[in-house]
């Protein structure tokens, strides 16, 4: 037997690695802009990744360089001021240091009296009154949008359906369906599958011309599944469609849940945060009267990844949903077993890491404001990047700019779709391979559209000046 530890052997090195880190990370972060937002993984670094499992040690410099040689240089370039790709957030400095504080202390936030509990209570409070959900609500912080959506289906299935927790959906006289549009995001359709909906219980709804739920169709697909027997349970709205930011007519949502006594959730995963817009009353005024609504912080509160948040306006359906106390997790009157109620009960995991650090952090660092200006600021960025490229003849909007997602396109005259998709394809690779921007891209009705999405705290007017010349440049050379 050894009394061996993982610890370092010399307390002095590993400190003084650590300050490098930190001024590394530093000067990383604060010269951002000089860098391309991308570069190609070359292939040397692609086998280095090859190396089969280490059984010998290795001084952790050593490791560390491992990273400056071959992460660092090749990360997807999400901090950078003129990445616009999916939808993904800046992150910040004090965000990143939160991780390393909350990693040094290594909280599980499960259950148990620790402070850690109490700051993942406030934040989901926070969230709470962030969202203008009422008092009677819950949440939970999750790894991001796509569990946060699962999470609610969850609470929205068990709360519509008797004994399903016991039962299963074995032998249910009427089979569940749920209703979202064609453009609801992919996790939605995952989370319908796994809570044993399927894919074909999952209505998917056509859309409007400006992508939004057809209201018309969704009543009509109501009635007539509950004419041929089937137990209608929910609706899923976009408060923000991944493809467009398209915001569905969220109070017509709420009108046919309340008539069919259906639940109500919304996937703003980023759209939710339009609550911090004066232009956005409808986000806010429908997100109060929702049953739970599924957003990120990771995403348009420029959190570093990962960490989601989950609210239902319902706690008792909450953790009903959820609780579940083996022997080994009982809550003791006194000592470490005691304090809030388990985080157990809220969601499917147990372990859990702290990240409600760095959301509470952070927002006590900028405060509301600072990120209502911030959410603001990428709003009317989106408006004049859409002004640009509609003040263009030689540019297509796909769709008028309603939050913070523009789609667009290059036109060559006398030259069809398939030609164009191509093109704009290709301008999408030259833009990320010459490090100028990343764009990402979507397919909207079989045409192909350049991408932004903009839920970035560092990107200025200028930026979207230089995309566009730059999509310009590269679509003539193309000619
Ligand atoms: C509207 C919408 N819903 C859900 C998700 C999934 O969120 P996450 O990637 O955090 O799991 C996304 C991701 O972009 C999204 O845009």
């Amino acid at each position: 037997m050894n009394d061996n530890t993982l610890d370092p052997k010399n307390w002095d090195e590993i400190r003084a690695l650590g300050h490098k880190m930190m001024d590394d990370m530093m000067d990383y972060l604060s010269t951002v802009r000089d860098r391309p937002v991308w570069q190609a993984i070359p292939d040397d670094t692609k086998d280095f990744f090859e190396e089969p499992l280490p059984q010998e040690s290795k001084d952790a410099s050593l490791v560390y360089n491992e990273f400056t040689q071959h992460i660092q240089p090749y990360a997807k370039g999400s901090i950078h001021p003129r990445f616009w790709a999916w939808v993904e957030g800046t992150g910040t400095p004090l965000g990143a240091l939160a991780d390393f504080l909350a990693s040094s202390i290594n909280s599980n936030v499960a259950i148990g009296e620790q402070a850690a509990m109490y700051v993942d209570q406030q934040v989901v409070n926070w969230s709470i009154q962030l969202m203008g959900m009422p008092d009677t609500s819950s949440g939970i912080l999750v790894s991001g949008g796509s569990m946060a959506n699962a999470t609610a289906l969850i609470v929205a299935r068990n709360s519509k359906i008797d004994d399903v927790r016991s039962t299963g959906l074995q032998g249910l006289k009427r089979r569940p369906v749920m209703y979202c549009s064609t453009e609801t995001h992919s996790c939605v359709i995952k989370s319908a599958e796994v809570i044993g909906i399927g894919s074909h219980g999952l209505r998917r709804i056509p859309v409007n011309a400006d992508f939004q739920i057809d209201i018309a169709l969704l009543e009509k697909k109501i009635i007539e599944d509950l004419d041929l027997g089937y137990q209608p349970l929910c609706v899923i709205a976009n408060a923000g469609t991944v493809n467009t930011g398209a915001i569905d007519d969220l109070m017509a949502i709420r009108g046919l849940t309340s008539k069919y006594d259906l639940w109500m959730h919304v996937d703003g995963a980023f759209g939710a945060l339009a609550v911090l817009s004066p232009d956005h009353k409808e986000v806010k005024e429908a997100i109060a009267l929702t049953d739970s609504v599924a957003f990120d912080y990771h995403k348009w509160m420029y959190m570093p990844y990962e960490v989601g948040c989950v609210l239902i306006n319902d706690k008792k359906a909450h953790t009903e949903a959820f609780n579940l106390t083996p022997n080994y997790l009982l809550k003791h009157e006194r000592g470490l077993a005691s304090g809030p109620e388990s985080l157990n009960s809220f969601g499917i995991e147990l372990s859990r890491g702290f990240k409600a650090l760095k959301v509470w952090m952070s927002i006590k660092e900028h405060g509301m404001q600072a990120y209502a200006d911030m959410i603001n600021k990428n709003i009317a960025q989106a408006n004049y990047l859409g002004n640009l490229v509609m003040d263009n003849d030689d540019l297509e909007l796909a769709t008028p700019v309603t939050l913070n997602v523009v789609c667009y396109r290059y036109m060559w005259s006398g030259m069809g779709d398939e030609v164009h998709n191509e093109r704009n394809k290709e301008i999408t690779m030259r833009l990320q391979e010459e490090g100028i921007a990343s764009p990402s891209s979507t397919v909207l009705d079989g045409k192909y559209y350049i991408r932004v999405a903009i839920t970035n705290h560092r990107s200025i007017k200028s930026d979207f000046d230089l995309l566009i010349n730059e999509t310009i440049r590269i679509a003539r050379a193309l000619s």
